[in-house]
């Protein structure tokens, strides 16, 4: 049963509910420790279907339980009910093994890291990682896969501060893109190389992601940010999304017919400013009042990528992602909305919903 913890009052109709399943289904799982990942295996459970869920030796299954936490009136039957394989995404005999039997793949893995200190863990986890586990799905003979890429694998034309861009955008190479945005492009053409082989699969390629979960990782560290207090905004904009919109637009599109296609699962644009205003409302503090400037970012990029290297931590902004703050990127979210009629919840509730979790988690 669905707790209030997302107060359900708020919850936007779906126009088209994800069909019940035929008969009992084995889904496969990868990522399923991260943001997404969680809030899908939930949702999964909570439709009665048997859950195959990848884990590393480290994973950390304490976040897993919390997730569950926010739907599951019993969240430990819940945690019981997953079937949980632990092995390397990258070992053919492992992920030959962990499909058997499985009718559906998410692969929601990825390293999501803007450090240039990763980029080999990162082209290794986010491009083999997808080779590696469609070769496994091609193989095994699957119903359906559904890879989460993101719009940082969207085309974005290049040499432009402002752009509106939908799935057909083309990809251009361009100096400024960040190393995560062409490990997410290249995994999305290994997943297309796939659906040339015979693949049967969907790609949903979601903005950044706002949802309760692991406060220092991911996406969910902006209102770690926030609650500490920003005084700067970037200038650009971005499009934002409800993590059980990711869930539920994905599942929806694996129960459907559609197939071989890729769609942009975006609630709304909005300018940094807005959402950090929206944010810092919703924690109590004050609202950032100072526009970071191209060449202030330029200059906070550098200080940062010095202060990590001394601390030996991960930069919190870095050249790419000053770059990308920057930019007024729009992201139409027409395609989804006409095959699926898909309602999206609104950023503001999303955000509301996210800021109220942090702060009875912190104690706030
Ligand atoms: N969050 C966003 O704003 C956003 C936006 C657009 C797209 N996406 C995409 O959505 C997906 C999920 O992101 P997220 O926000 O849920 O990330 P996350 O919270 O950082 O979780 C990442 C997940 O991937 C797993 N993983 C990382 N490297 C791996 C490897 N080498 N082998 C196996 N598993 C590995 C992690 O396992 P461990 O727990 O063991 O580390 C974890 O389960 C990713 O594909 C990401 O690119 C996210």
């Amino acid at each position: 049963m669905l707790n209030n913890i997302f107060d359900r009052k708020y919850l936007s109709p779906m126009a088209f509910e994800t069909r019940p399943s035929l008969s009992p289904r084995r889904i496969f799982v990868t990522g399923s420790t991260g943001l997404v990942g969680a809030h899908l295996l939930s949702n999964l459970l909570e439709r009665g279907v048997q859950v195959r869920a990848l884990k590393r030796k480290n994973s950390n299954l304490e976040i897993v339980r919390k997730i569950l936490g926010y739907y599951h009136a019993d969240p430990e039957a819940a945690f019981r009910r997953i079937e949980w394989c632990e092995g390397d995404l990258l070992s053919p005999e492992f992920m030959g093994e962990a499909l058997r039997g499985v009718d559906q793949v998410y692969h929601c893995a990825a390293m999501v890291s803007f450090d240039p200190r990763n980029r080999q863990q990162l082209f290794s986890a986010n491009v083999d990682g997808t080779v590696a586990i469609v070769g496994e799905a091609l193989k095994s003979g699957i119903e359906k896969f559904c890879f989460v890429s993101s719009t940082a694998a969207l085309g974005k034309p290049a040499g432009l501060d402002e752009a509106f861009i939908d799935e057909t955008t083309p990809w251009e190479n361009d100096d400024g893109l960040s190393d995560y945005a062409l490990s997410k492009y290249l995994a999305e053409q290994e997943v297309w190389r796939g659906v040339r082989e015979g693949l049967n699969a969907v790609i949903v390629n979601p903005p950044i992601v706002i949802g309760p979960g692991d406060w220092s990782r991911s996406s969910s560290k902006l209102f770690g940010a926030a609650w500490k207090g920003l005084n700067f905004y970037p200038g650009g904009t971005n499009a934002f999304v409800d993590v059980r919109d990711v869930v539920k637009a994905s599942i929806q599109l694996m129960d459907s017919p559609i197939h071989s296609e890729r769609f942009i699962v975006a609630a709304e644009n909005l300018t940094y400013q807005q959402l950090f205003n929206l944010i810092a409302v919703h924690l109590d503090k004050q609202q950032p009042r100072l526009r970071a400037s191209r060449w202030m970012g330029e200059i906070a990029w550098r200080l940062e990528w010095l202060a990590s290297r001394l601390a030996g931590t991960e930069p919190k902004i870095t050249r790419a992602t000053v770059a990308s703050a920057s930019k007024k990127y729009f992201f139409s979210n027409e395609k989804i909305k006409r095959e699926l009629g898909y309602v999206f919840i609104p950023i503001e509730q999303a955000v509301q919903e996210t800021c109220r979790r942090f702060l009875e988690e912190r104690g706030g």
